[in-house]
């Protein structure tokens, strides 16, 4: 872990228009720093940059925060990959607390070992990759090698004086019974892995005949480092494409994975011999990519694809499910040519949720009546936790597939509709922010609000008002603010004005209430009537009026 201390010390040192000037052209219009948002397509810049307080916000698509989050969001890494690369460009140093576990140290074994690897690719085993259908360039990107016999590998890692003890613990070196330090990849085609972050956390070897005793392929265990259910293999190339084509392509493995990159759907990844797990969940995620299940078209591939359809529906994911015929799988598909109706496929999955809902109609006799009725409550289970939308969608469908009347197909208890309560009133939006920006600009005018504002008075930023107030100065929606042009920081003076308008607005509006009100009696809403235009008398005469005097009356 990165210290807190030096974090500060980072922050302190980096210019957020530098940083991201780096990235994208911005341009200085006036007062205010502005660019085309990186993360979505435009044309106009509505991508605005605050100097002074270090933060982002694009009016486009809502994105917003600081330099590290820039950094994190644009080269697609985490907080400390992010904090490193802003280091290196603003010659910081970092500390990093002592746990006694160095996770670098691992990083650059495992990296020691895959030049090596790499540099045991002799022309047989080049011979053997070229006939599996891998081009030279994709096995470089790939970065595919070949671990050799296991005391070759040890030899290299004593002759490279490499920690022992260390390499075990990254799971590449285990003793046997007599002690004697085993390679845990040997003669095997070696696989890299590297997390989303580009860092290499494990590898997978996969033996060269096709022997029957022993695994094809093997995976490193899990570590600090590594967790098979969460990592995709080849996301780290993947990661741009997938943000791109904004869908990603999961396959069952390696050579799929390789295959399809190498046929130009860029945007694979494969899971590691594991069943796409909701722990998968979060990376799959970035970026919001439609998903594309590509299974091995065998039975295992088959039932493995549904219950990823099902895990990825009721994570409300869009996408589809293609299924491969004659058993095959996208690396077969790619190495028979069939690059066209690869194309086909994934341009028309089946609905993830389709997909499911095929399965259970499958599972039932629908000639009769009995299961017909114990497949339509199968159907309606899993469907109700959907949305209600997907719901609706899917009864006119359900009902021609099982051929009853659709108002049969529905929920007992009905969904909960969320009301959206959003006021956007523009007099109140636009003043209401100015107060806000104006203290986020500088603090010694927040005692002026507190005094004077109360804050029910803020009808349409209160939720903002409400995080400035708890110091949540990095939320989106303060920030969001602090960037727009069109709000203006005030000084005392101004800021002073602005709330007497509000404030006289607040009364006028309450004026025009209480008259309408049929619920309150004629003496009670002549005095109140009365109050407020005398505290209106005394607002227009430019002074404020403390609030706990009002709200009393
Ligand atoms: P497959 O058996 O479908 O392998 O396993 P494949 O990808 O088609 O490989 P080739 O074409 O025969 O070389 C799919 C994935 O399951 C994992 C691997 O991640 C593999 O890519 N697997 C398979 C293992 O972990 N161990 C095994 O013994 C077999
Ligand atoms: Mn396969």
């Amino acid at each position: 872990m990165i210290t807190q201390e030096s974090v500060e010390r980072l922050k302190a040192s980096i210019d957020i228009v530098d940083v991201i000037s780096r990235y994208i052209e911005v341009k200085k219009v006036g007062a205010t720093y502005k660019a085309c948002c990186p993360f979505h397509d435009e044309k106009t810049p509505s991508f605005v940059i605050n100097h002074n307080k270090g933060y982002y916000h694009c009016f486009g698509c809502g994105v917003s925060g600081d330099s590290i989050k820039f950094v994190m969001e644009y080269e697609r890494i985490d907080f400390q990959s992010a904090l490193e690369s802003l280091a290196k460009i603003f010659n910081v140093s970092l500390d990093y607390t002592d746990s006694g576990y160095k996770p670098n140290e691992d990083y650059r074994i495992l990296e020691k070992l895959n030049v090596f690897y790499i540099q045991n690719l002799s022309p047989s085993i080049r011979e053997y990759i070229k006939s599996r259908g891998i081009t030279d360039s994709l096995r470089d990107r790939f970065e595919l090698g070949y671990a050799p016999k296991s005391y070759e590998v040890v030899k290299f890692m004593q002759d490279n004086f490499l920690n022992l003890n260390a390499v075990a613990e990254a799971k590449m070196l285990w003793r046997d019974d007599k002690n004697r330090y085993v390679a845990y990849l040997s003669e095997r085609l070696t696989f890299p892995i590297r997390n989303e972050n580009n860092k290499l956390v494990a590898f997978g070897g996969r033996i060269l005949t096709n022997s029957t005793t022993q695994a094809k392929y093997k995976n490193t265990s899990n570590t600090e480092l590594f967790n098979k259910s969460r990592i995709l293999y080849g996301y780290n190339v993947a990661k741009d494409s997938i943000y791109k084509k904004e869908e990603i392509i999961i396959t069952e493995g390696y050579m799929d994975t390789i295959m399809l990159h190498q046929a130009g759907f860029t945007n694979a990844v494969g899971t590691l011999g594991t069943a796409l797990t909701k722990e998968h969940l979060p990376l799959i995620s970035k970026g919001n990519p439609k998903v594309i299940v590509a299974y091995d078209g065998d039975r295992a591939g088959i039932s493995a694809a549904l219950k990823a359809a099902n895990l990825l529906s009721l994570a409300r994911k869009d996408g589809g499910v293609v299924i491969f015929k004659d058993g095959l799988d996208p690396a077969d598909m790619v190495q028979c040519g069939k690059i066209k109706e690869l194309k086909e496929l994934f341009s028309n999955p089946i609905p993830l949720i389709e997909f499911v809902l095929v399965d259970i109609l499958n599972k039932y006799d629908l000639q009769n009546p009995m299961q017909k009725d114990s497949c339509l409550n199968e159907s309606i289970s899993f469907l109700k936790q959907l949305s209600v939308v997907v719901f609706e969608e899917y009864k006119s469908w359900l009902s021609y597939r099982l051929n009853i009347p659709q108002h049969l197909i529905k929920i007992n208890k009905p969904f909960e509709v969320l009301q959206s309560k959003i006021r956007n009133d523009s007099f109140y939006g636009i003043a209401e922010k100015c107060v806000i920006k104006s203290i986020l600009e500088d603090e010694s005018l927040l005692d002026l609000a507190l005094n004077y504002l109360d804050i029910d008075m803020f009808k349409s930023q209160r939720g903002a008002y409400l995080k400035l107030l708890n110091g949540e100065l990095e939320d989106s929606e303060l920030i969001a603010i602090m960037c727009d042009e069109n709000v203006i920081a005030l000084n005392k003076k101004e800021l002073k004005e602005q709330i007497i308008m509000i404030i006289a607005k607040h009364y006028d509006d309450k004026i025009a209430l209480v008259k309408q009100d049929s619920t309150i009696d004629i003496t009670t809403k002549l005095a109140l009537l009365d109050n407020y235009q005398k505290y209106l008398k005394i607002l227009k005469t430019g002074e404020l009026v403390i609030y706990e005097s009002i709200s009393s009356i």
